[in-house]
């Protein structure tokens, strides 16, 4: 079983981040997201599957037992993304990975560990995975496998996160892109137009707290949300469709949402602009991104998106990275004792039967095999057979378990 299970992903490592937007499922809401993921589910014949995007990532964790070669690899993301360029799919060998069986557990472990991330020991990722698996087993994508694995990789993370320095100094991308704010010596008193109110902007809004910005307003489509983000702020909450039509322009545009297509157009671009001229900042952290390419182009802006954080991003890794080695030390262990909770996890599977068969043979025995003999028996004697009965049904169910625990942990 181990065998079967498969990643495919599309890093930062491998990609540039505004690459991996093409590697993404793109849809309006989170229904269509699902109904997407069950129809890529069932074109592939995955058993389970966890679909994981992050903002340096996105993982395609899932269980198969086909072997996955360079034309699955093209089908699979030509599914995923109808309008994927041919270009972008022949350089897939390079930028998508493909990790089976043992490898794939190791790399879901770095990635929940935080070793694999752009900011090494940022906590995020572990929240993302949480969300992204909740959200795979209610739908009804992830099974028993993925979760037995997930749950590992949980533990792993947190016992690294715990006995490592990796994530002293907490840093994250929204920490590194608010030093970038601060070196282009922005005014406190500059006016920052916040769109999106989700858990990045959240912590965005944190930051801007801190460093004691006075004039900020929100935008989200969940109106409560821009309010309660604009009350840490002391700042006004607006809501979503007023935004073309926002009149007191801005310095800084800060931008995050889920969306997975441009938030913000040429054309509501220059709308919010309200011909005013002078450099602006511009701070895009979604991925893909939400800022049109077009908009970067054409415009005075001093942009801020994660690519151009990762040499940021780097020199954190310096001060990790011995910790780095300590953090695989722990993960080696929680990769060496996972065969055998699978081998665990697929007897209580196979086992599951076994109570309904018990009862089965003890109502047919009573039913069927001895019915003439039982019918003859008085009161007493057949209600002292039905409890000896149930006595030796409810011993037996017991038994081929604790068996078959003892030979997992023989075979250790
Ligand atoms: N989490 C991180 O550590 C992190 C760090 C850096 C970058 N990012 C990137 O940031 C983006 C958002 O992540 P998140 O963790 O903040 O997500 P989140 O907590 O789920 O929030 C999503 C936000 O986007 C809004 N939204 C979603 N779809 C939208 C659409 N089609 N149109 C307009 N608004 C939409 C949501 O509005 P509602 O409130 O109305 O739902 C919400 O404000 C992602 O691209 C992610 O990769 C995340």
């Amino acid at each position: 079983m181990l065998a079967n299970y498969k990643i495919l992903t599309v890093t930062h490592k491998q990609a540039k981040l505004k690459e991996i937007g093409d590697f993404v499922v793109k849809t309006a809401d989170e229904s269509a997201l699902r109904a997407r993921l069950e129809a890529l589910k069932s074109r592939f014949k995955l058993d389970e599957l966890l679909y994981l995007p992050t903002c340096n990532r996105v993982m395609y964790f899932f269980t198969t037992g086909q072997s996955i070669d360079a034309q699955f690899i093209s089908r699979f993301f030509q599914f995923v993304n109808p309008s994927i360029s041919d270009t972008v799919l022949d350089q897939a060998k390079e930028s998508v990975q493909c990790f089976e069986g043992a490898a794939a557990l190791e790399h879901l472990l770095d990635v929940s560990a935080s070793i694999d991330s752009l900011v090494i020991g940022e906590r995020q990722i572990l929240r993302q995975l949480r969300e992204a698996f909740d959200q795979c087993w209610e739908w009804g994508l992830a099974g028993n496998f993925i979760r037995l694995a997930y749950q590992q990789a949980v533990v792993a993370a947190k016992s690294v996160y715990s006995n490592t320095r990796i994530g002293e100094k907490p840093v994250s991308v929204v920490s590194l892109a608010i030093q970038k704010l601060l070196k282009t010596n922005i005014s406190k008193q500059a006016r920052i137009l916040v769109i999106g109110a989700g858990q990045t902007n959240q912590l965005v809004g944190k930051f801007l707290a801190k460093h004691a910005f006075t004039n900020v307003v929100v935008f989200n489509r969940t109106f409560a949300k821009a309010e309660q983000l604009a009350t840490l702020l002391d700042g006004k909450a607006f809501v979503w469709d007023s935004l073309p039509s926002y009149t007191e322009g801005f310095d800084c545009l800060i931008v995050c949402t889920g969306a997975t297509d441009s938030v913000i157009s040429p054309e509501l671009y220059a709308q919010l602009l309200r011909g005013e001229g002078g450099r602006k900042v511009v701070i895009d952290l979604a991925v893909p991104r939400n800022v049109s390419e077009a908009v970067v182009e054409n415009n005075d802006i001093h942009y801020i998106e994660i690519e151009g954080l990762r040499h940021l991003a780097q020199a954190n890794l310096a001060f990790r990275e011995q910790e780095i080695e300590e953090a695989r030390i722990i993960l080696k262990e929680y990769l060496q004792e996972f065969p055998a909770l699978l081998k665990q996890r697929q007897i209580e599977l196979a086992m599951h039967r076994v109570p309904t068969e018990i009862k089965a043979v003890r109502h047919k025995a009573i039913n069927e095999v001895f019915r003439k003999e039982v019918d003859l028996l008085d009161g007493q004697t057949r209600e002292l057979m039905e409890r000896m009965l149930a006595y030796m049904e409810k011993k037996c169910i017991g038994i081929p378990m604790r068996a078959a625990r003892e030979a997992v942990l023989a075979g250790k």
